[in-house]
């Protein structure tokens, strides 16, 4: 992906200074206002708008409030709107940059390692309404800057939460794979490497027609986990699970190794196991109409490296759910 930057928060005055903005307005919220917005504003100068922390804030409401800041700053398309922070604001930021005026300059500094190898990579943006992500674009920044050091604030809880699409890029590339075993610490080569990886999965596959359905390895159990944990248990922590749920059934259809991915979240100190019955995680995939129309769709390893996208019939889902619970 162009635009995809690896390094540190220093870059970031040659990154804006090549795109000549008018303006620049960066959009963080009050956790990282406290924590990393002051270097930024050293480094880039610029105007700041702080909203809430937290998922809940993720809705229009939140957009039309810094839409009208905008309007109030005389922000123009000619201006460059830099979301900092999380997934949240990555996902607002460019929400909100691809409907003002049509699309602003857009660039994004995740701080979360979710943020880096997942949400701030591939376009999508959107708020919450009526459910998860309901609204929103596809919309590519004019830079992606990923800042190793911004992860050295994040919570122990946090790093979990991103390492659970971390194992997942895992099982879908060998090279992470191998990285990930020598190495079970988040080094910024492996934060790179799972970014690029998106990227490129991304790039064959924007509008996500097809390739880039395997990014949904894990997805389908984690969803309906989320669900009926009422979201008490945090995405990475069900894409575990999910990843899991997945392994067992590539083992029983193609023979696939289900070990090496439990041995992997086990040394990411990830759960294998989830706390529902098996009966009332089908229940809640078949509900997700959104994803699938009721129909029981795995992303299923054959091997590391191998997947593909299959309809499963409900016993070998059942089967692989009573083996992880
Ligand atoms: N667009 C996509 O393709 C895509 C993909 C995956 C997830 N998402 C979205 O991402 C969101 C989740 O992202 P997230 O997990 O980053 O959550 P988040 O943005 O809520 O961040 C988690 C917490 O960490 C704090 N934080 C962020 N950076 C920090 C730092 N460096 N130091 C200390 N604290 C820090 C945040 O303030 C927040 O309290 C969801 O809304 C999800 O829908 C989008």
């Amino acid at each position: 992906m162009e635009g995809l930057i690896f390094g540190s928060l220093e870059e970031l005055p040659s990154v804006v200074e090549k795109l000549r903005p008018h303006r620049v307005v960066i959009l963080t919220n009050t956790t990282l206002e406290r924590l990393w917005l002051g270097k930024v504003m050293e480094l880039v100068g610029g105007e700041a708008i702080v909203i809430p922390d937290g998922e809940e804030h993720k809705r229009l409401e939140t957009a039309v409030n810094v839409w009208n800041m905008l309007v109030d700053m005389g922000f123009t398309r000619r201006s460059l709107l830099v979301g900092l922070g999380g997934g949240v604001v990555t996902d607002l930021a460019g929400f909100i940059a691809s409907t003002y005026m049509r699309g602003t300059m857009l660039g994004l500094v995740p701080t979360t390692l979710l943020a880096q190898v997942d949400a701030a990579i591939g376009g999508k943006t959107g708020v919450n309404f009526r459910g998860k992500n309901m609204i929103g674009t596809f919309y590519l920044p004019d830079f992606v800057l990923i800042a190793h050091e911004t992860l050295s604030t994040l919570p122990g809880e946090e790093v979990l939460n991103g390492l659970g699409e971390v194992a997942k890029y895992a099982v879908l590339k060998g090279k992470i794979y191998g990285m990930v075993r020598k190495f079970p610490g988040m080094t910024p080569e492996l934060v790179r490497e799972c970014a690029l990886f998106k990227a490129k999965v991304v790039e064959e596959d924007f509008m996500e027609a097809g390739k880039r359905r395997i990014l949904n390895l894990g997805h389908t159990t984690a969803h309906a986990i989320e669900k009926l944990s009422d979201y008490r248990i945090k995405h990475g922590l069900a894409v575990a699970m999910g990843l899991m749920v997945a392994a067992k059934v590539g083992e029983h259809l193609y023979g696939f190794d289900a070990g090496k991915v439990e041995e992997l979240l086990n040394a990411f100190g990830l759960p294998t196991r989830h706390p529902f019955e098996a009966g009332e995680i089908v229940r809640e995939m078949r509900l997700d109409k959104k994803a699938w129309r009721g129909r029981l769709v795995f992303v299923v390893p054959e091997d590391i490296g191998k997947v593909h996208v299959e309809e499963v019939g409900e016993e070998v889902v059942k089967r692989a759910l009573e083996e992880t619970a």
